[in-house]
């Protein structure tokens, strides 16, 4: 069933790349989120070997390499998004190894090799979160870093209005239509397709980056203060944004 999952996944990000370019990348973190100019978390990155997992159309590995990023390696499913990602650092001067490969396989990645691994709005797509977190600390080198986001559990919660899509607001109250406590495979309709992933509970992420090797140094889920103290926008997710976070993102190290 989860090589299915990865299949089915695979050929949506394959066949709408072009409409995610950049759509995800640093220095944002996620939907109406604080940024890295908030967080910087990538402070010292300068002269270190980096590798984002799916890292889509490498708008990320750019934001690095302009930092100075000494070493550049990005990890993706779809050879699309790893087109796009070429054509993009093309001329940038930084010449990123990219490999298409799913982030639960075996790859070539080397061992003990990385000062940084991140992923931004990728991580969540993983089949086998315990055995992703696993490979990421087998990338890093002791003491190395992993950052990344993705939605806010919370956020997968909320019901969706039938009439527009759009999440269900009713007299300033948020409507939940899905347990915080499910972590079954849910379908997100998008594009006249769908793509499926797990809604996972913070408890099992921060229990598997501990069995992973891992410490928190930071765990975030802060709408950002513009969304916060806008008064004029009362659509459902600027509604939705000031009650619970949309997303979310980790900063860990390698014991
Ligand atoms: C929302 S995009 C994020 C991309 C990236 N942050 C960017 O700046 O373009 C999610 C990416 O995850 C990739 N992906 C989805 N499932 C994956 C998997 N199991 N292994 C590796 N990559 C995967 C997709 O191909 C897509 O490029």
């Amino acid at each position: 069933m989860e090589e299915q999952i990865v299949e089915k996944n695979k050929r949506y990000w394959n066949d709408y790349a072009d409409l995610w370019f950049g759509t995800t990348a640093l220095p944002k973190y996620g939907v109406r989120f604080v940024t890295e100019d908030d967080l910087h978390f990538f402070s010292d990155v300068e002269g270190k070997k980096v590798l984002e997992l799916c890292c889509g159309s490498g708008h990320s590995l750019k934001y690095l390499a302009d930092k100075g990023a000494g070493e550049l390696w990005g990890l993706d499913l779809s050879q699309k998004q790893l087109d796009n990602a070429k054509q993009m650092l093309k001329g940038s001067g930084c010449n990123p190894r990219l490999i298409c490969a799913p982030m639960e396989a075996d790859s070539d990645i080397p061992e003990d090799y990385f000062d940084y691994v991140f992923s931004i709005y990728g991580i969540g797509w993983t089949t086998d979160l315990a055995g992703t977190f696993k490979k990421v600390a087998s990338y890093l080198k002791k003491d190395g870093i992993f950052i990344f986001s993705w939605g806010h559990p919370l956020h997968y919660c909320v019901a969706k209005s039938y009439e527009t899509g759009e999440d269900e607001v009713i007299d300033g109250k948020l409507v939940f239509s899905r347990s915080y406590f499910d972590e079954s495979y849910l379908k997100m309709p998008v594009h006249d397709t769908d793509v499926t992933f797990a809604n996972r509970k913070i408890s099992t992420y921060v229990n598997a980056l501990y069995d992973a090797g891992f410490i928190i140094e930071r765990m975030v889920e802060q709408t950002d203060e513009k969304s916060l103290s806008d008064t004029e926008d009362d659509s459902p997710k600027a509604q939705k944004a000031k009650m619970v976070p949309l997303s979310m993102c980790f900063k860990c190290r390698k014991l």
